[in-house]
């Protein structure tokens, strides 16, 4: 007899199970690729930093737009939560880092016209952008933080972006996330296309890092 049985899994993967395990591996690439690699060993110059949150910028208010617009559907109201909106912080931050003169890259241009599409479709697609920028700034997002202050001198002012309140409020963000997103009411072909629109997201996101990075080398 096999001592050590493959375990059978005693219930299907919930939907915030299944977007952790099958974008692990985009995760761990997407953390390292272009602009977010160098960001993350302190090795960013403050203008890519700059030209990095004015294309975050671009994603955030389409999303942004995005969910307010569907915010009568059951499938993406419970994700819908204006607490963690990012658009007005980022324009703070890009204000007091000097101003925005970016130019909005093809990956991010092409990441808000998806948003503006599946919007407009009322696909449950959308939901996985929120699980892919809300939770990843209520994860990776705090440790960033640390390193763009002491990267660019900066304090309060110039980092909102990473602000969300103390760990507890931080903690019971992400609780309150994962919480909505088990509960949202998807079949098994929703959660399917939820798993692979958060597989595209961090692919763009990829592509955007990498295109930020060419525009602004050394
Ligand atoms: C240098 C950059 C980054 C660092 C250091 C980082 C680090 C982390 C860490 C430590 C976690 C918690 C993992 C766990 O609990 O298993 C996490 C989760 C997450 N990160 Fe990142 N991350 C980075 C960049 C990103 C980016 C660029 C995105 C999206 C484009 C992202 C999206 C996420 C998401 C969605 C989660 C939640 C995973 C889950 O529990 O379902 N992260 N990150």
């Amino acid at each position: 007899m096999d001592p050590h049985p493959t375990p059978t899994p005693t219930h299907p993967a919930t939907l915030p199970e299944r977007l952790r395990l099958e974008t692990r591996d985009l995760h761990a690439a997407a953390e390292r690729s272009g602009v977010m690699g160098d960001l993350l060993h302190g090795r960013l110059r403050l203008d890519s930093y700059r030209a990095m949150l004015s294309n975050l910028h671009a994603i955030y208010d389409a999303l942004e737009a995005a969910l307010d617009a569907r915010k009568a559907d059951p499938q993406v109201a419970p994700l819908r939560m204006p607490g963690l909106y990012r658009a007005a912080a980022l324009a703070d931050d890009i204000d007091t880092l000097g101003g925005n003169e970016a130019v909005v890259e093809d990956a991010a241009a092409a990441y808000a016209s998806r948003l503006a599409q599946i919007a407009q479709a009322g696909s449950p697609a959308l939901v996985a952008h929120a699980y892919v920028r809300y939770l990843g700034d209520l994860h990776g997002g705090q440790a960033l933080k640390r390193v763009v202050a002491r990267t660019f001198g900066l304090g309060a002012e110039g980092t909102s972006f990473y602000e969300f309140g103390d760990d507890e409020e931080v903690r019971s963000h992400r609780t309150a996330f994962r919480a909505a997103l088990a509960a949202l009411p998807v079949s098994p072909a929703d959660a399917d296309l939820i798993v692979a629109e958060a597989r595209w997201a961090f692919t763009q996101h990829q592509q955007l890092f990498e295109q930020l990075q060419a525009r602004h080398p050394g």
